[in-house]
């Protein structure tokens, strides 16, 4: 198995295989053009490593040109088809082969075929590596086929996940996630888990008082900002893109924080419950937090606000900027920035949960003795 960005990829055709089928793709088109000039067109980028192999496979009298078209950015065709750019041949009653690595909708092959048909070539044929006949809408089918494929992502030997890839030398096919494979880490008793959402502004005290917690049930606490700067502080790949968004004040982007957290949760083999601090940050997150719990059996028990008044939280924060050494607590800029973002994004998620009777709040000001003691005093009655 490998991975490709965010996702896990199997083989699915290896090199060896590959390379049989197109010595016979190869074959067949020597035997049908027997004889006859082809200009082949290979359609790039993807088809650059298929084009490569196949065209030393032809023994007939040829010539290669290599054009661009882009339709695809993700997993997923966005119908975006650009103009076709590199042409130079001359076509006129000649014969075409395009040379494509994959045909899925076939929006891309349709729209290559109505641009070569206005350079009057005698014939145009599609010979394709790869091709989705469940995913095909369009109008012309491929006459050369290397492989049938079902509907699924697939990369390697020229094909990208976003622009990753390509360089591989078989073709690897996307590992859906086992959704009901998240239980095997986890005990029976998920429904008794004790998950609490503890909620507020920045300088609120959630690290604080998650600890109290922590010791208090024996829950595990989950703060995906104290994740972020141990992956800043080890310079991760992780560490260096949350940290271009954290030293502004913004919030890292909800995909990477939910994957981050989901991946945190499962690493737990029979946890009591979770105290989730700083997260869920915004609706999106909200929503993703309860998607997953419940895949696993669960779901939160309660989100408790630490309540604490804007002037407060400006004090608190410049005092803990002295020994915290977090940048964003050191700009009062980037603190503003903060508590805007808060104010915006985050505090409609109290909503969410008041929504589900699942929100209530406590008094954040006082002794954090004093405020620990309300804090057990609200899970208590839970
Ligand atoms: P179509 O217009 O839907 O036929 O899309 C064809 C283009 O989509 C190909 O040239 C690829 O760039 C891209 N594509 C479609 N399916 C896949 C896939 O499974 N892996 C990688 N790229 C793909
Ligand atoms: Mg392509």
């Amino acid at each position: 198995m490998i991975q490709v960005l965010d996702k896990k990829f199997e083989v699915f055709i290896t090199k060896e295989e590959l390379s049989r089928e197109v010595a016979s793709l190869g074959q067949i088109l020597n035997e049908d053009y027997k004889g006859e000039e082809v200009i082949f067109i290979a359609v790039l980028n993807g088809s650059f490593m298929f084009a490569s192999d196949l065209m030393k496979e032809i023994d007939l009298i040829s010539e290669i040109s290599f054009i661009k078209m882009s339709s695809y950015q993700g997993t997923e065709s966005t119908g975006r088809v650009d103009e076709l750019i590199g042409l130079k041949n001359d076509l006129k009653d000649k014969h075409v082969v395009i040379i494509e690595d994959i045909i899925d909708s076939g929006i891309t092959i349709d729209k290559i075929n109505s641009l070569l048909q206005m350079e009057s070539p005698k014939s145009i044929k599609t010979c394709t590596l790869l091709y989705k006949p469940e995913a095909f809408k369009g109008q012309h089918k491929p006459h050369y086929i290397g492989f049938s494929i079902p509907n699924a992502f697939v990369v390697g030997y020229g094909l990208d996940y976003d622009e990753k890839g390509r360089n591989l030398d078989a073709i690897y096919q996307i590992k859906e996630e086992n959704k009901t494979g998240f239980q095997l880490n986890m005990n029976n008793n998920t429904d008794q888990m004790l998950n609490i959402v503890l909620f507020g502004p920045p300088g609120a005290g959630k690290g604080t008082q998650s600890t109290k917690l922590m010791e208090q049930y024996g829950l595990v606490h989950l703060s995906t900002g104290d994740i972020f700067r141990a992956n800043i502080k080890g310079e991760t790949e992780l560490g260096i893109l949350a940290k271009s968004y954290i030293d502004k004040g913004q919030l890292v982007p909800d995909e990477v924080t939910i994957d981050l957290l989901k991946s945190e949760v499962l690493k737990y083999e029979n946890p009591k419950g979770f105290i989730f601090d700083g997260f869920p940050r915004t609706n999106k997150q909200a929503d993703a937090l309860d998607a997953f719990l419940k895949e696993i059996g669960t779901g939160i028990s309660q989100m408790i606000s630490l309540d604490v008044e804007e002037e407060e939280l400006k004090t608190r924060l410049a005092n803990r900027a002295k020994d915290s050494g977090r940048i964003d607590d050191a700009d009062p800029e980037v603190i503003q920035k903060r508590i805007n973002v808060y104010r915006s994004e985050t505090a409609p998620v109290k909503e969410y949960y008041a929504d589900q009777n699942k929100w209530m709040k406590i008094n954040g000001l006082g002794t954090v003795e004093e405020i620990t003691s309300r804090l057990f005093e609200a899970v208590a009655s839970l």
